[in-house]
C-alpha cells in the first residue's frame, strides 16, 4: 500500500490545470448505457473511482477504452449481464447509478446495496422511491436490489426530497431513467449540483428533452430512444477548491485554470471572507499550458489565488448546491485548524463526515466535535505526525495540513486520495510541496 512522506511546512507558487470532474465523469458514463452505441468522452480523469466505473461497464457487456489523448470510449451496443456485482458496488458506492439507466435500456436490472461508507450511513432509499414512481417493481434479495420494469417506465410528478435534502446519485438514477420513460416526469426537489447540470446537458445532447436544468424543478418529456454522442465533462469544482485551500493554507500563490468559478460561489465567498485573495484571469491572456493540458477556450479561464495576511475565523455550514459543498468540508477544516481565533463548521449533508477531526488534532489541530459540528480553534502552527486516512476527501485534507506542518508528515493508506485526485503529489511538486510516495508492505 502507498503513503505520503510530506515535508513541511512549504509555500506553494505556480500554475495547475483542473481536470474534468469526477462526479460529473462517472453518472455520465451510466447514461451512456441508454444509448447503444460508442459514445467519445473528453476529459474524464485518469482516477481509480473511474477504472472502476469501466469494469463495472464492461461487465455488463460494454467495451470501455481509453485513448492516448485522455478521451473514453465507451460502446454499449451490447448489454447482456444486467448486473452490478457485490465486488464492484463495495468499492464505489456510484456503481448504484446503473440502476435506472439499466432499467430504462434493459427493462430489468440488479444492482448490490450498497453498505455503509466512512462518511455516514449513506441510504439508497430515494433512488428506489423514485424508480418505482416510475413503475418499477423493486425488491431486495440476498443484499441485492432486484428492480423490473416488464411494462416499461411511465413518467410521473415524484417529489425527490428526503432529510437530508436533495440527492445528487437519486437524482441522477431517476433522471436517466425518466429520459426513456413514456410520457412526462417531473422531478421535484432534485439535486441542483454543476454535475447533475452536466448530465442533463449530455442527455440532452444524445436526445433527451430535459429542461429546468441547474433549477429543483427538471421535466422531462420522455423520448423512445437516445443515440451515442462525443462530450466532454465539466472541470472539477472540488479539485479546484482543494488547490484554493492549497494556496491558502501555505501562504502561497497558485494560477488556477480551467476552473468554473460560477459553480463555486459559496467556496468563493468562504475564502474571501477567510482573507483569501481570488482574483479571475478573465482580462489577461491565457497562461502557456503544459501539453496534455486540455485545449484552450472559454473553460481556460482561471484564477489567480493568493493568502498573504494570515487566515480569519469563518463559520462554514455544508448544504446542497448551491451552498458550500460537503466534498470540501474536510479541506476547510484544515485551513479553519490555522485561524487566528474560533471557527464552526456544521455538516448538514453527512452529519458523520468527521473522520479528518482525529488525524486532524494528531498534527496538533484544536477541533472539538459536537453533533454535526466542529468547533474550531485556531492554533499558530500544525504539527507534523503520521496520520491515516479514511475517505477521499479526509485524506485530502492532512496532505494540506502536512503541507503546512512543521516536519515529516506521513500519511497512510493513500489509495483513498487516488480516488479522486489525480497524481496529487506529481501536481502539488511543480508548486513546490515536497511529497514523496512510497509503497509499504502491510499498512
Ligand atoms: N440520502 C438519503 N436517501 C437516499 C440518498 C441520499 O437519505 O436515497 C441522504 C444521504 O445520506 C445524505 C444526503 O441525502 O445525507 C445527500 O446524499 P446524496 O445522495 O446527495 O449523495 P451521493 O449522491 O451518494 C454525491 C457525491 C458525493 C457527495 C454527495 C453530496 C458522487 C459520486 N458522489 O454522493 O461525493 O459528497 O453527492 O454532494 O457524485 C466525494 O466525491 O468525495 C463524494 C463523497
Amino acid at each position: 500500500m502507498d503513503i505520503f512522506r510530506i515535508e513541511g511546512p512549504v509555500r506553494l507558487c505556480g500554475s495547475v490545470t483542473i481536470n474534468g470532474s469526477k462526479n460529473a465523469s462517472l453518472p455520465i458514463m451510466a447514461a451512456s448505457i441508454l444509448a447503444g452505441g460508442k459514445s467519445t468522452l473528453s476529459a474524464v480523469p485518469n482516477l481509480s473511482d473511474i477504472s472502476v466505473f469501466s469494469q463495472l461497464l464492461e461487465q455488463l457487456g460494454c467495451c470501455v477504452t481509453r485513448s492516448d489523448n485522455g478521451q473514453l470510449c465507451i460502446d454499449s451496443t451490447v448489454i447482456d449481464n444486467p448486473v452490478g456485482d457485490y465486488e464492484i458496488v463495495r468499492k464505489m458506492r456510484a456503481s448504484i447509478c446503473i440502476l435506472g439507466p439499466l432499467l430504462a435500456r434493459y427493462g430489468k436490472a440488479k444492482v448490490s446495496m450498497p453498505g455503509g461508507c466512512a462518511i455516514g450511513d449513506r441510504p439508497v432509499n430515494l433512488h428506489i422511491r423514485g424508480l418505482q414512481e416510475l413503475g418499477a417493481q423493486i425488491h431486495l434479495k440476498n443484499g441485492y436490489i432486484i428492480a423490473e420494469a416488464p411494462n416499461g417506465l411511465r413518467g410521473k410528478e415524484i417529489f425527490l426530497g428526503g432529510p437530508f435534502g436533495s440527492t445528487v446519485l437519486g437524482t441522477a438514477n431517476v433522471l436517466m431513467a425518466a429520459a426513456l420513460a413514456k410520457g412526462r416526469t417531473i422531478i421535484e426537489s432534485a439535486a441542483c449540483e454543476p454535475e447533475i447540470a452536466d448530465l442533463a446537458k449530455y442527455l440532452n445532447k444524445m436526445g433527451a428533452k430535459i429542461s429546468g436544468i441547474g433549477s429543483p424543478r427538471l421535466v422531462i418529456e420522455g423520448v423512445g430512444h437516445l443515440q451515442p454522442v462525443d462530450y466532454e465533462v465539466i472541470p472539477d469544482r472540488i479539485e479546484a477548491g482543494t488547490f484554493m485551500v492549497a494556496a491558502a493554507i501555505t501562504a502561497g500563490e497558485i494560477t488556477i485554470t480551467n476552473c468554473r468559478l460560477d459553480d463555486m460561489m459559496a467556496v468563493v465567498d468562504r475564502l474571501r471572507h477567510i482573507g483569501v485573495t481570488i482574483d479571475p484571469l478573465l482580462s489577461r491572456p491565457p497562461p502557456r499550458l503544459a501539453s496534455g493540458d486540455a485545449g484552450a477556450g472559454e473553460s481556460k479561464n482561471g484564477v489567480v489565488v493568493t493568502c498573504s495576511d494570515g487566515v480569519k475565523p469563518a463559520d462554514i455550514t455544508t448544504q446542497p448546491y448551491p451552498g458550500f459543498p460537503t466534498d470540501l468540508q474536510a479541506q476547510f477544516m484544515a485551513l479553519l485548524s490555522l485561524a487566528e481565533g474560533n471557527s464552526v463548521i456544521i455538516e448538514k449533508v453527512f452529519p458523520d463526515r468527521f473522520m479528518h477531526v482525529a488525524e486532524l488534532n494528531r498534527m496538533a489541530a484544536n477541533l472539538r466535535k459536537e453533533g454535526p459540528a466542529v468547533i474550531v480553534a485556531g492554533v499558530e502552527k500544525l504539527m507534523a505526525a503520521s496520520v491515516m486516512a479514511s475517505d477521499l476527501r479526509a485524506s485530502a485534507a492532512l496532505v494540506l495540513a502536512g503541507l503546512a506542518a512543521e516536519g515529516i508528515t506521513i500519511v497512510n493508506r493513500v489509495y483513498h486520495i487516488d480516488r479522486g485526485y489525480e497524481k496529487i503529489e506529481k501536481r502539488l511538486n511543480p508548486l513546490g510541496a515536497k511529497i514523496k510516495r512510497k509503497q509499504i508492505k502491510g499498512v
